[in-house]
């Protein structure tokens, strides 16, 4: 039974909820302590690439089944076991029955493209002009920008997203839109006005002057402000000249810690179109080295049709891949080939890629990468996917010393998982767990495999930002 108090407290928590703006800041928060009891599950390193031998004896997984997590003042204070939770000064949120993960993070999504998602019938170039460059150009409007960020960042939330790297449009007010929804909710959010000044229609292309004012102004503006950092965003080689890649290189030089985002060889097709508009390249990948483009905050979606001397060239950079499984089935843009990137040990993060992508559920995503390596001869672990939704993420992105992982200091951005839901997956957790008549329990991997494969974000159960609650509600009885 809950006391007074204890209610009072958590309707504090809840009622953020729905109306971030009237969410507590930074201020509100401080001396805020609470403890979430859950089966806490995150990782140290990375996981090895490994078809066997895959129980948590893994020194990279840390499971912590049913501990209290502690947060203050929005950050991880430590963890203790369920059966020693900490003094009467803490609130209490027993959740014990769930999982609790760091937030997921999405590295490669695209906001305005929630309008053209599940878009029917066509490969990369035709789906552009088809349904995404129309689609891009209704954000020029301040008003469809700011309610296209609201409901992307909620959207995110949804599915227990907390922080990403994202795709606005050519548009300023849309990466403004998008720096004001994130700081409003206190995500940690990545993104930069889209570049492109060809082979675009004439509503989304810019031109290289005042693109290069309109970055200055941006970075001005938002870079390293709260949770807010600038991408200079080159849409892919394709749309912008060689006078717009020297300048995107040279804010790359000038703001030494802004981030760059791109898209690289995603299907044959652009890749023979890149080869004919840049003939002096190696390579497609090279195209973007020629311009100083690659670096250690340097984010690449697909990078499917790479070969050996690019991926050498990846991992001497620093740059690494979004690979975003779900978009390239889609599209019928090729299979990923992920054990060519650790062999030439370059780092890889799983991205939705919406619109392309079919889902911001991460668990889909992660399934839809296990399915693309099964085409390939090859088995995904459970630990690998997870790793490169969380910690991975956070280190290709240099942001391990505040997302991806339950450390105690790092940003309490975490997820609360259901880890069934409905008949199906129920029964199937029960078999995991060895709650079924005369089946023995399964190994960790096994449990964490079928939830990944069959979750999405009906499981989840709330998502917290920062200590904050963003999503869902912390007083629902575990099923
Ligand atoms: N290449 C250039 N633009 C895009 C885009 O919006 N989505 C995908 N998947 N690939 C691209
Ligand atoms: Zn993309």
């Amino acid at each position: 039974m809950l006391g007074s108090h204890l209610i009072k407290l958590i309707d504090c928590l809840n009622t953020v909820v729905n109306n971030p703006s009237a969410s507590p800041g930074p201020d509100a928060r401080q001396g805020a302590r609470f403890a979430l009891r859950a089966d806490l599950l995150d990782f140290t390193a990375a996981p090895a690439w490994a078809t066997t031998a895959l129980d948590a004896a893994s020194p990279a997984v840390r499971w912590r089944p049913d501990h209290w997590l502690l947060v203050e003042d929005g950050r991880i204070a430590g963890a203790l076991p369920g059966a020693t939770p900490p003094g009467d000064d803490w609130l209490k949120l027993d959740q014990r029955g769930r999982l609790l993960l760091p937030g997921f993070i999405d590295s490669h999504v695209h906001c305005p493209q929630l309008d053209v998602i599940a878009s029917h019938g066509t490969g990369l170039l035709d789906w552009l002009n088809t349904y995404t460059f129309p689609a891009e150009q209704r954000f020029a409007d301040p008003t469809v920008a700011a309610e296209g960020a609201a409901r992307f960042l909620d959207a995110l939330l949804a599915h227990g997203t907390t922080a990403a790297m994202v795709f606005p449009t050519v548009h300023k007010v849309s990466a403004q839109a998008l720096f004001e929804a994130a700081a409003v909710r206190g995500m940690r959010l990545v993104t930069g006005k889209v570049l492109m000044d060809r082979h675009a229609p004439p509503g989304l292309v810019d031109d290289v002057v005042q693109a290069q004012t309109d970055c200055e102004d941006l970075i001005q503006r938002h870079h390293g402000q709260g949770r807010n950092s600038y991408a200079v965003t080159v849409r892919f080689a394709a749309t912008s000249t060689p006078a717009q890649l020297a300048m995107a290189g040279a804010l790359c030089q000038r703001h030494r810690s802004v981030y760059l985002q791109t898209h690289v060889a995603e299907t044959l097709d652009e890749v023979r179109w890149i080869a004919e508009l840049f003939p002096q390249a190696r390579s497609y990948l090279d195209v973007y080295h020629q311009h100083g483009l690659l670096h250690e905050r340097s984010v690449l979606a697909h990078g499917i049709w790479l070969d050996d001397t690019d991926r050498a060239l990846l991992a001497q950079t620093g740059a690494h891949i979004a690979h975003s499984p779900s978009s390239n089935l889609f599209l019928g843009s090729g299979l990923f080939d992920w054990p060519a990137a650790l062999a030439h040990q370059h780092g890889v993060s799983l991205a939705s890629d919406v619109g392309g992508g079919t889902s911001l559920s991460m668990q889909r995503t992660m399934a839809d990468a296990y399915k693309v390596q099964a085409l390939r001869g090859q088995r995904l672990s459970a630990w690998t996917a997870l790793h490169s939704a969380t910690l991975g993420a956070a280190q290709a992105l240099r942001l391990d010393h505040e997302i991806g992982h339950l450390s105690q200091g790092a940003v309490a951005d975490l997820a609360l998982w259901d880890w069934a839901v409905g008949p199906v997956a129920q029964h199937r957790d029960a078999v995991a767990r060895g709650a079924v008549a005369g089946l023995p329990a399964q190994e960790l991997h096994a449990r964490v495999f079928a939830w990944l494969t069959l979750a999405d974000e009906r499981n989840l159960v709330a998502s917290l930002v920062a200590g904050s609650l963003r999503q869902g509600r912390l007083d629902t009885p575990v099923p």
